[in-house]
């Protein structure tokens, strides 16, 4: 795998495809385990999560099971802009329902405790959340995420559905920002 470069920035090979694979099978395998219902609903937190959803929700095989999304944005640029803009809000009912959040990356959590808490005011039975990947070192506000892909260090990743201003979210691998830009 070569370095790429988005918007004048050069990012390196990080996580491959096949390692990816290997993750999103076993938090499927971890969450389907722990799941009480056969139809909880799924929550994609779009954009980001988009493509990791569509490979945990296959993985995750609950014929039964819904899935729906949600909006969130937060990022510009490289930064987290700590300030949540809830873009596309939820549509379904989820009181009564075992809720399973979707995530691509937890960065400051800022993100996740504002979604949890807008949707523990719906009455779901339970929300528990699914991330990707997870920065311990970037933690701000304690939300973990209930199960992880990977835990990364601090630094700017993109591809796989993770973006740099809307760029590079079709890349199959993950890449991180190269230290000499
Ligand atoms: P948080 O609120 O700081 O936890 O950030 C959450 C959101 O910021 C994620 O859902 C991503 O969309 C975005 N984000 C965080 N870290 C990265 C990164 O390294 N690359 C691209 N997007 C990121
Ligand atoms: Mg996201």
């Amino acid at each position: 795998m070569a370095d790429i470069t988005i918007k004048g920035l050069t990012f390196e090979p990080f996580i491959s495809r096949e390692e990816i694979a290997k993750q999103v099978e076993r938090v499927a395998a971890e969450v389907k385990r722990d799941c009480v219902s056969e139809n909880p609903i799924f929550l994609c937190v779009l954009n980001g999560a988009f493509m990791f959803a569509a490979d945990f929700y296959r993985a995750i095989d609950m014929p039964k099971s819904e899935i729906t999304f949600i909006r969130f944005k937060s990022y510009d640029g490289t930064h987290s802009s700590g300030e949540m803009k809830q873009v596309m809000g939820l549509a379904e009912n989820i009181a009564g329902r075992e809720v399973i959040v979707i995530e691509d990356i937890v960065d400051t959590g800022f993100t996740a405790l504002e979604l949890l808490k807008t949707l523990e005011a719906l009455y779901p039975i339970s929300v528990k959340m699914v991330s990707l990947l997870y920065k311990p070192d970037s933690q701000k506000c304690g939300k973990k995420p209930d199960y992880i892909g990977f835990e990364i260090p601090s630094k700017f990743i993109l591809g796989y559905g993770l973006d740099l201003d809307g760029q590079a979210r079709g890349l199959s691998d993950i890449y991180v920002l190269k230290k000499d830009n």
